[in-house]
C-alpha cells in the first residue's frame, strides 16, 4: 500500500481523476478531504500534521479556488508545513491568466520543495460537474462574454498530466500549461451540448451586470457571486487565457481532448437529461 502519497481534493473534479490515474498503476494514494480519514480541512489547520504525515509526494488542488482571499496564506501555511514535515514533491494546480493562482504557484516555486505547477484553463467538467450544469439542466443558458475565445481542458487531460508529473521527477521545476487543443466560445459550447444530449437548449447573450443581478436574485451566496465576477471579469477576457498551449501533448505523447468528445462521452451518461434530477 502506497499512502506516501497524498492527493488534496482526492474526491473533486480533477483529483478523483488523479487517483484513478495512481490507482491504474497500481498506486493506492491517501486522499485529503474533509471526508476522508484521517480528515484533512483547509479551514483547519490542526488536521493538516496527521493528513500529512508519511507522505512523501502531494497532489494540491485549493478549494474553492486560488483566487479567493485567504487561498495564499493557507498554500504558504500548507506548504511550509510539508516542507518541515519531509515531503518531497508537491504539484500543485494552479488557473491559467489567474494573478492571485501565480501568488500562489510562488510560493511553491520559492519553497525549496520540489515541485511542477500545473496550469489549467478553463474545465469541460464545468458543464458536468460545476455551476454551468444547473443551466443546461434547466434548458435556459444565459451567459455574458459569449464570443470570447476560450481553450476549455478536460480534467481528465489535466488529471493524466498530473499524476505523470506527480511520479516523473524530470517535470521538477515546470510550469505545464494544459489547454484544450482548440478555442471555442460559450455559444459553441451550447451548441455541442445542444446536438450530443439531443436537446433544445436557448442561449442568451448577456452582459456580466445581468449576469451578476441574476446570481443575486437565486440567492447565491456572496463569496460564489464574488468569485464568479472575478472569474469572468479576470479569467476569462485575460489575453493571455485565449491561447491554446500544447504542454499535454509534450507530457503525454498525445493531444488534448477536444470539446466534442468531452460533449459525446457526457451525453452517453445522461448526466444532462433532466429527467435524472434528483
Ligand atoms: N474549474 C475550473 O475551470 C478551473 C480552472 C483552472 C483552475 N482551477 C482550480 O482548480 C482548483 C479546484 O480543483 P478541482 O476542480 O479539481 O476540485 P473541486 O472539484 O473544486 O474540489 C472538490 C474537492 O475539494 C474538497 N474540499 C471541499 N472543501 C474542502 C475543505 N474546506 N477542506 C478540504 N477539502 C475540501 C472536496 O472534498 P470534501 O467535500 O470531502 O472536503 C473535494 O475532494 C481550484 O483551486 C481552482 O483554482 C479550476
Amino acid at each position: 500500500m502506497n499512502s506516501n502519497i497524498l492527493i488534496i481534493g482526492g474526491t473533486g473534479k480533477t483529483g478523483r481523476r488523479v487517483v484513478e490515474q495512481l490507482q491504474n498503476k497500481g498506486i493506492k494514494p491517501r486522499i485529503g478531504s474533509r471526508n476522508a480519514s484521517p480528515s484533512f480541512d483547509w479551514n483547519n489547520k490542526d488536521t493538516w500534521p496527521n493528513a500529512l504525515n508519511g507522505v512523501e509526494r502531494m497532489y494540491v488542488t485549493y478549494y474553492p479556488d486560488l483566487a479567493v482571499p485567504g487561498a495564499k496564506e493557507a498554500i504558504h501555511s500548507l506548504t511550509y508545513l510539508a516542507k518541515e514535515l519531509g515531503v518531497k514533491k508537491m504539484v500543485l494546480l494552479s488557473g491559467k491568466g489567474e494573478t492571485e493562482a501565480e501568488a500562489c504557484e510562488k510560493i511553491v516555486m520559492d519553497s525549496g520543495l520540489n515541485y511542477t505547477i500545473v496550469r489549467a484553463s478553463w474545465f469541460n467538467q464545468n458543464w458536468s460537474e460545476s455551476f454551468f450544469l444547473d443551466p443546461i439542466l434547466s434548458g435556459e443558458v444565459a451567459l455574458p462574454l459569449s464570443d470570447v475565445l476560450i481553450p476549455f481542458v478536460d480534467a481528465n487531460d489535466i488529471a493524466e498530466v498530473a499524476a505523470t508529473v506527480l511520479l516523473d521527477d524530470s517535470y521538477n521545476g515546470e510550469i505545464i500549461e494544459v489547454t484544450g487543443p482548440e478555442l471555442i466560445t460559450f455559444k459553441d459550447i451550447v451548441n455541442i451540448i445542444s446536438k450530443t444530449s439531443k436537446r433544445k437548449l436557448n442561449f442568451y447573450d448577456i452582459t456580466l451586470e445581468q449576469y451578476i443581478d441574476g446570481m443575486r436574485q437565486m440567492q447565491i451566496p456572496d463569496d460564489v457571486v464574488w468569485l464568479i465576477e472575478y472569474l469572468f471579469s479576470h479569467v476569462l477576457t485575460n489575453p493571455n487565457n485565449q491561447l491554446v498551449v500544447h504542454d499535454i501533448e509534450r507530457v503525454l505523447g498525445r493531444k488534448a481532448k477536444p470539446f466534442l468528445e468531452y460533449a459525446q462521452e457526457t451525453a452517453r451518461t445522461d448526466i444532462w437529461n433532466p429527467v435524472n434530477v434528483t
